[in-house]
């Protein structure tokens, strides 16, 4: 299926300023996604705390392929694909927990947690020949993983840059999360949201650095915040935040003009400029902050408390799978499924020694922003649905990206800047994709 597509076909699927609409729709092009971008990148799958003890284990997605991502008795971690090597049922159901070993529901094959076999009932009946120790009867591992500060990510290529050098600038990102733990320790808590929507993963990464949808896409929960004169300052440490979040979603054409938006030849992307005031601002005065602010100081120092507080960066995009909020400890993970559907799991961090209502608020922050009941997310879930549906006719095939082409201004290492309205972090993933999926 993959010779199906030529690299030149590929190539004119996407120019500076417009993408074809079989990008979202052709199960030929996802595959070959799954296979040249998903098999190719360093793609994230679990964080360390995640799996903190000996057989502790963690479920999650690596492109095409369900993987798990365990700490052994040894203290080592693995990425084995949820594959039984006897007749392939998945040998694993649960998304997480702990474990000696994992056994196969079908015929109870046993694994141990690097995915090697060890046992299996009834061996007099195989043949002399069958040996327990060939690969081919383990589960398949991931070839490469490395973590970044607490960040496991995996690579299905063997040889490609370093975990490092695919982030690039987004180290700084990750960082940023774990230097805002007053002990430079975080750790994933809470619940975890697993949502689907039925639209191709893309729409998410485009949406999550589309600054101008905001006042449309989410205008009822504006014009909701805007009647609202409730008190959301209990039981949680949020202090208006809630009605902050919505209401910013609602900025005039001058406010965005003023956030900003950036782009790298990864095709990771990101934007900030929001907050310059009120409780979402990097500087605050109510207790529970000054108190955490505190702890900053004592191990970091003031001048780089300044720094690590005041890098106003939203929705990081690594890519190609997961959205890092570094403020609020949360992780939005992006997990095609088909061409046309596509998982969301979203999660918070807890960051070790800081006042708890820190925690309590990141909690809140991640029901407000992701969980089903979401009064942002679900309206972004429902405007990928209608591009999906879009995409089906066949009136229209190129979908537009140049707002605000040709004013990005050039950084240093291949970063692109522009303002808020631009459709500048759109074409800087475009632009990656193609890279990755002309390459044969
Ligand atoms: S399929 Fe797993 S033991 Fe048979
Ligand atoms: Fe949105």
């Amino acid at each position: 299926m993959i010779a199906s597509i030529t690299a030149e076909e590929i190539a004119a699927l996407v120019t500076p300023e417009r993408v074809h609409r079989r990008v979202y729709t052709d199960p030929a092009i996802f595959d070959l996604e799954m296979t040249r971008i998903f098999g190719r990148c360093w793609v994230f799958l679990a964080h360390e705390s995640q799996i903190a003890r000996p057989g502790d284990f963690f479920r999650t997605r690596l492109g095409r392929e369900e993987v798990i991502v365990t700490r052994d008795a040894e203290g080592a971690i693995h990425a084995v694909v949820n594959r039984c090597a006897h007749r392939g049922a998945e040998v694993c159901s649960n998304h997480t927990g702990n474990t000696a070993s994992f056994v196969c529901p079908y015929h109870a094959w046993q694994y141990r947690l690097d995915g090697t076999l060890i046992n299996l009932p009834h061996r007099a009946s195989l043949p002399a020949s069958f040996d327990m120790k060939d690969p081919r009867f383990s589960l398949a591992r991931v070839p490469r993983i490395a973590s970044y500060r607490g960040f496991i990510f995996g690579c299905m290529a063997a040889e490609t840059p370093s975990l490092e050098a695919f982030l690039g600038p987004m180290t700084e990102t990750l960082d940023n999360i774990v230097d805002r733990s007053p002990t430079g320790a975080i750790e994933q808590a809470g619940g975890i949201f697993r949502q689907e929507y039925r639209g191709n993963w893309k729409l998410h990464h485009e949406n999550a650095n589309d600054i101008m949808h905001a006042g449309f896409v989410h205008e009822s929960s504006v014009a909701a915040a805007r009647g609202d004169r409730r008190d959301y300052a209990t039981p949680a440490y949020d202090l208006h935040q809630t009605h902050t979040q919505l209401l910013s979603n609602g900025f005039a054409l001058k406010d965005w003009l003023a956030t900003g938006l950036w782009g790298t030849e990864g095709g990771h992307t990101y934007m900030g400029g929001f907050y310059k005031s009120g409780v979402l601002s990097p500087e605050r005065s109510d207790p529970t902050w000054l108190a955490y602010r505190a702890k900053l100081v004592a191990s970091h120092g003031e001048e780089k408390t300044k720094a690590i507080i005041g890098l106003d960066r939203f929705n990081n995009l690594i890519y190609p799978n997961i959205s890092v909020n570094a403020q609020y400890q949360q992780v939005r993970v992006v997990q095609p499924l088909a061409p046309d559907r596509t998982r969301i799991v979203a999660m918070c961090f807890r960051l070790k020694d800081a006042p708890d209502e820190m925690y309590q608020r990141a909690v809140r922050f991640l029901t407000n922003l992701n969980s089903p009941a979401s009064m942002i997310f679900c309206d972004d879930m429902e405007i990928f649905e209608r591009c999906q549906r879009g995409f089906a006719s066949e009136e229209r095939d190129w979908i537009d990206l140049s707002r605000g082409m040709g004013k990005e201004k050039q950084l240093a290492a291949g970063t692109l800047e522009a303002d808020g309205t631009s459709e500048l972090a759109m074409r800087a993933q475009y632009a990656a994709w193609k890279r990755y999926m002309v390459e044969a």
